[in-house]
């Protein structure tokens, strides 16, 4: 068909030419479609893989705020120095405390070094021991600290006594027992680092040498160093 006009091959480029413009263009506008597919479907991976990303940060935000430690709680239940009573005989003086130590987390255990309970009276210790052997404090478990300063322990002088018993004629002799330990989180199989942690524990006897009721049960400030 083509040989028999060999015109308007020549002198009609514009036939000739047209389709081939068109092929070009509909290949064009396929490649666009097919440009603009990729560009939605990748547009639809990226927002999926935001949306999970974002999905990960809040579930991970939310068990982190569940999960956190919360360092544990102190409470002081007894403190008396009988020999306060009776006035006389600081060489013979004994303190007992009874301390509580409460893990209040309910999915992370608590490992304690030995603890270190010292008492002060203004400011300037009067005597200090050590507690238990390194232990492990279960979730939601409560920790008994109770013991006595004696003899080595107790260092009262002469002088000191009798400001206890300037202090006991007001009605009152104020003390702080400090308990100062090691302690780590444990999280599932995961342990923290070591935190050195102090409850500071102000404390009143009477005139009897027994604490007083305003200061018994009470929460003492924990901070860590
Ligand atoms: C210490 O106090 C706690 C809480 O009141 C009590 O359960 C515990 O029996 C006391 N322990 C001693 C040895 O006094
Ligand atoms: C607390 O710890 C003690 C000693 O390890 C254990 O005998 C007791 O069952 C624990 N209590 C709770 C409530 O986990």
């Amino acid at each position: 068909m083509s040989s028999s006009y060999p015109l308007p091959t020549h002198a009609n480029p514009s036939p000739q030419n047209q389709p081939v413009k068109r092929h070009h263009s509909a290949r064009y506008y396929a490649h666009r479609v097919r440009e603009s597919l990729a560009t939605r479907v990748s547009k639809l991976v990226c927002s999926i893989f935001l949306f999970f990303l974002f999905l990960i940060g809040v579930i991970t935000f939310i068990l982190w705020l569940s999960l956190r430690p919360h360092r544990p709680r102190f409470h002081i239940h007894e403190f008396s120095i009988p020999a306060i009573a009776q006035g006389n005989g600081f060489e013979n003086a004994q303190i007992d405390f009874n301390v509580t130590a409460r893990n209040p987390n309910r999915a992370i255990g608590i490992f304690y070094d030995a603890m270190h309970i010292s008492v002060t009276y203004d400011d300037q210790g009067i005597g200090a021991t050590s507690l238990l052997y390194p232990f492990y404090q279960g979730p939601k478990n409560t920790t008994v600290l109770a013991g006595s300063l004696s003899g080595a322990t107790l260092t009262v002088t002469n002088q000191r006594w009798q400001q206890f018993l300037a202090d006991r004629s007001q009605g009152r002799v104020i003390f702080k027992l400090d308990v100062t330990s090691t302690i780590r989180f444990k999280i599932s199989s995961w342990d923290s680092k070591h935190h050195t942690l102090h409850a500071n524990c102000p404390v009143g006897v009477g005139p009897d040498g027994t604490i007083l009721p305003e200061y018994k049960d009470k929460r003492c400030p924990v901070y860590f160093s």
